[in-house]
């Protein structure tokens, strides 16, 4: 068979060909591979009704307490999620709309936002649900080297906002307000903390984070203040 060579010209011709080839297919993967971190994850989550009735002890769920920071590859169960939720931020008395955790002077000013391999949520406790704020895969964002949250089904994230003070003439403290904050979210960790103990889940409370990352990830305000995250995950 006689092989055909390749002439000025037609090596030319060739280059021309393969530069445009290159461009085509650069312009079909390059995207794709730009989109690969975002999902197809509903807008919307709407959480079962959180169960109130089994479980640990809760003097079981405190002996079983510990930060764990190895994880199996597997998703939580939606019940999982629901009473995980519910313990952060939850409502647990529906006629005065009071939640499961104590607040500094009755006013709920903590948002719990859930880091999910479908996105960014922020959990909204009247409705029980999750509202997706953004559909990037953030987890690998979270913190470059604890790795175990890049692929951990879930980390909460617990945002401050403003308080208006209790006296107009009066302003508000800023460092006892995030004084308060942090104590406030204190309890939220520990109510999940135990859930995930009675659940037979892992969990580890998390102050190393990109802060400025996620609050630009999730759309926050220059107002809000990033507290601290909670990563959860189902045991090996
Ligand atoms: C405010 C706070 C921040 C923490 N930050 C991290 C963290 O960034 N990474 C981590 O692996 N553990 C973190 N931890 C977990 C502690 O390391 C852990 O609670 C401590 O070593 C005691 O272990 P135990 O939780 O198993 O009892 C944090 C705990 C708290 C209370």
């Amino acid at each position: 068979m006689k092989m055909k060579m390749f002439t000025g010209k037609n090596l030319k011709k060739l280059s021309v060909a393969v530069c445009a080839l290159g461009i085509f297919a650069g312009a079909v993967v390059l995207p794709v591979k730009a989109m690969a971190a975002e999902t197809k994850a509903p807008a919307v989550i709407t959480l079962p009704t959180p169960f109130t009735k089994d479980g640990l002890t809760v003097m079981e769920a405190l002996d079983r307490r510990r930060s764990s920071r190895s994880f199996a590859d597997a998703a939580l169960q939606e019940k999982q999620l629901s009473a995980l939720l519910w313990a952060a931020d939850g409502i647990n008395r529906p006629e005065s709309g009071k939640r499961v955790h104590p607040t500094t002077r009755g006013i709920y000013n903590i948002d719990v936002y859930a880091v999910m391999a479908g996105g960014i949520y922020k959990y909204d406790p009247k409705a029980h649900a999750l509202n997706r704020v953004s559909p990037v895969d953030f987890r690998p964002q979270i913190n470059a080297k604890q790795t175990f949250v890049h692929t951990a089904p879930l980390t909460l994230f617990f945002v401050s906002n403003p308080v208006p003070p209790r006296d107009p003439s009066h302003p508000v403290n800023p460092e006892r307000q995030h004084a308060n904050n942090c104590l406030v979210a204190g309890t939220m960790l520990q109510s999940v903390a135990l859930v995930a103990a009675s659940e037979g889940l892992g969990t580890c409370v998390r102050g190393s984070v990109d802060k400025a990352a996620f609050a630009k990830a999730a759309g926050l305000s220059k107002e809000q203040t990033v507290l601290i995250s909670q990563t959860i995950g189902v045991l090996p």
